[in-house]
């Protein structure tokens, strides 16, 4: 038996329990993980209320972890029992001391890399990769707009741009969090709460508006999103911590200058093994030079993810928490 969280039914933080589960013998294509810490994410808050269907009631959750292969199944040639590994994207059940985990979901972790920083940095940091360097390539010289640049992913991400030789517009929520995100790569920070953002991003980029905009808040911030964009601008929505965008006419696209917008995944962009590893590769190099630091600023024990919860849906925590084990 090992301690989890599980949901019995959707709904607030309250659903989330603490109990012991069975894990068993890990079976063919699977090890048997002793976790060592829990990622906490977004979407954890999406599939605990019900916004994004559990595949089955009870559920453990949680998609992003660190920790020790214990045990290892038939058909499985490239783990070895002992190895620490670290994974990102799924499948679900990682608020848990130990889980079973499909060997080719794992990423061996480089000496270089500790367990902490790796689960507080596989899915937001493989996220951060493939927005800046697949689904828009940033560019040195461009200048791009990030909402919630004081996040989770924010915080990578935004440090990763600035390394990539962009400049930086950061969203942020309150002053201390416009402190740490110009700390953390962003050259401006714009008060989305009490500014008029598209006029700020015109103003800072001499009337012309940015090629591309990451908004992960959905709701809240799509039309000014569309409205910061240069013509043949591309808006990346890839999260909606304020609420689900609406149904949109895609002829608005036309009105404003030929824009391009796309709804990416990181299940879709790691879904190849080989784009996983390389993902992965890239951010560890980052992370070993120093260019993008990881800053745990929460830590929850694993029984208190509620409490977890409150705080990341209460928009009270900055860059990554872990849940402990
Ligand atoms: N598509 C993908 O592949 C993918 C992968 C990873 C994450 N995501 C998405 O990326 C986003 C960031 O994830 P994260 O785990 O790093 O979280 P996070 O950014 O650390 O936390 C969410 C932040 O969003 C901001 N926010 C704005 N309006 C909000 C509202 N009404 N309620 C709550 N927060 C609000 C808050 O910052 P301020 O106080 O500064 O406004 C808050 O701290 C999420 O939307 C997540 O779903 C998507």
């Amino acid at each position: 038996m090992a301690g989890a969280i599980r949901i019995h039914e959707t709904g607030g933080p309250e659903v989330l329990h603490f109990e012991q589960v069975e894990v068993g013998a890990p079976g063919p294509g699977q090890v048997r993980l002793r976790q060592t810490a829990v990622g906490l994410n977004y979407i954890d808050i999406y599939y605990r209320t019900g916004l994004y269907p559990p595949p089955s009631l009870p559920f453990i959750p949680g998609m992003e972890a660190a920790g020790v292969v214990e045990a290892v199944g038939p058909e499985v040639s490239d783990l070895a029992v002992g190895q620490r590994v670290a994974y990102a994207a799924g499948p679900l059940g990682a608020y848990a001391e130990v889980r079973l985990m499909p060997a080719d979901r794992l990423v061996p972790l480089p000496d270089n890399i500790s367990d902490d920083t790796a689960a507080a940095m596989m899915l937001k940091g493989l996220t951060a990769q493939y927005l800046l360097r697949r689904t828009f390539k940033v560019q040195a010289g461009q200048t791009i707009l990030f909402h919630a640049a004081a996040g989770g992913v924010g915080l990578i991400a935004c440090q990763w741009a600035k390394h990539l030789g962009a400049t930086v517009i950061g969203t942020v929520g309150s002053d201390a969090k416009a402190e740490l995100a110009k700390a953390h790569g962003c050259s401006h920070t714009i008060r989305y709460d009490q500014e008029d953002v598209a006029a700020r991003v015109r103003e800072l980029t001499g009337g012309q508006g940015v090629p591309v905009v990451y908004d992960s808040v959905g709701q809240a911030t799509f039309e000014a999103s569309l409205d910061s964009l240069a013509p043949l601008g591309m808006l990346v929505c890839f999260g909606q911590s304020s609420g689900p965008i609406a149904p949109i006419n895609t002829g608005i696209l036309a009105q404003k200058g030929s824009l391009f917008l796309t709804r990416p995944t990181l299940m879709t962009y790691t879904a190849a093994r080989s784009d996983l590893l390389a993902m992965a590769a890239e951010l560890f190099e980052v992370v070993a030079r120093g260019a993008v630091k990881i800053e745990i600023n929460q830590r929850f024990a694993l029984r208190d993810a509620a409490l977890a919860h409150r705080a990341l849906a209460g928009r009270q925590t900055t860059g990554s928490s872990l849940l402990v084990v």
